[in-house]
């Protein structure tokens, strides 16, 4: 099979990508099994897909600390699909970047399935993300609408269950709940059925935003199936990822904002140490992340260790060289 001239960025010297026998010694690099890690009985901890944040640098740093899955930030699959610049952009990955999701923001299954297909040698499975309330998103049929439309994730599930043959690739969906849990149930049951992988729970409804999140209904959810379910919402510290695995029942738990604000978190550190934050400029440097992205990473991370009157001054700063210098002086290393 030749698709490989579309070839999405690897960031890794010893990797090339010419030739199909190529595909199957990348494929078999990445030895790590999330199924075999949900079956493990171990808390199983996960960097949730962030548009804009969750890219190779930043996944590079929390596995350094513990994390043992990482989803990229949702891609559209359309997009993916057509065009060569949204894939040199939206997704680069390397040796080091396993075991790793894909997730696809999608509403055909043809599509999908194409866009699984390429990234299928690079990645150890992909999601559908069935759970972003933004209104572009639910107006164009991607994310949380999904969650009332369980026959085309079926669709989806099949066709990319029909289309990649590599044995153990994943297809996963991410999804929030509805007002009746019942619903829920069922359509978690018909993608059980369909063949998905594990099903990672937001504990919203998709209209609720800053409410409690519904770790009772996260509960519910894991007792009604059989495969790895992974628990999602409001965890910020490793004590609290282990109680939300308690309490839930379930196989692992995702966080998003905990890890942007300390990514060593899944390590047991309360705050960002300072030492996280020399591995994400030093990471950061070497795979070369935009200067906003690098910028914007430390602003989260330094958010609690920070004064105000400091936050204002590093906020500030536009250059690559003065963050360094900022660093240097105020952390001295
Ligand atoms: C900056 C940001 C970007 C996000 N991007 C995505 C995304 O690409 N796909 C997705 O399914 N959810 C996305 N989310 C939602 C998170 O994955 C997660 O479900 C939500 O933030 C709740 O988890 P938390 O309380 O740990 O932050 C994003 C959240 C944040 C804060």
């Amino acid at each position: 099979m030749h698709f490989i001239l579309i070839t999405p960025q690897i960031r890794n010297k010893s990797v090339l990508m010419k030739s199909d026998c190529m595909q199957t010694t990348i494929y078999q690099e990445r030895k790590k099994d999330p199924i075999e890690m949900f079956h493990s009985g171990q808390l199983v901890k996960v960097c949730a897909p962030m548009v804009r944040y969750s890219k190779l640098a930043f996944r590079t740093l929390v596995r350094k600390y513990s994390c043992d899955l990482c989803y990229t930030p949702m891609i559209v699959a359309a997009d993916f699909v057509k065009s060569i610049k949204a894939r040199d952009s939206e997704f680069t990955t390397n040796q080091g970047d396993c075991p790793l999701i894909v997730q696809f923001a999608a509403n055909d299954a043809r599509l999908l399935s194409d866009a699984a297909r390429i990234v299928c040698p690079y990645a150890n499975g992909i999601d559908i993300n069935c759970g972003c309330p933004q209104r572009w998103a639910m107006a164009e049929g991607y994310g949380a609408c999904l969650i009332n439309k369980p026959e085309l994730v079926r669709d989806m599930v099949k066709q990319v269950r029909n289309q990649v043959e590599t044995p153990g690739f994943s297809v996963s969906i991410k999804i929030r709940i509805h007002d009746d849990l019942k619903r829920t149930v069922d359509l978690c049951r018909k993608a059980e059925a369909t063949g998905v992988s594990w099903i990672t729970v937001h504990g919203r409804t998709a209209e609720e935003r800053h409410q409690p999140v519904h770790y009772d209904s996260i509960k519910i959810i894991k007792e009604n199936m059989s495969i790895p379910v992974i628990a999602n919402g409001d965890i910020r510290s490793l004590k609290e990822a282990e109680n939300v695995w308690q309490i839930t029942g379930t196989d692992g738990v995702m966080v998003a904002r905990g890890l942007l604000a300390n990514p060593a978190m899944f390590a047991g550190y309360e705050e960002t140490p300072l030492k996280c934050i020399w591995d994400w400029v030093d990471i950061a440097l070497e795979l070369g992340t935009p200067y906003m992205c690098f910028h914007q990473h430390l602003m989260y991370m330094m958010e609690k260790i920070t004064s105000r009157q400091e936050k204002r001054v590093f906020n500030a700063l536009s250059s690559t060289s003065a963050i360094i210098d900022y660093l240097t002086d105020h952390y001295g290393i």
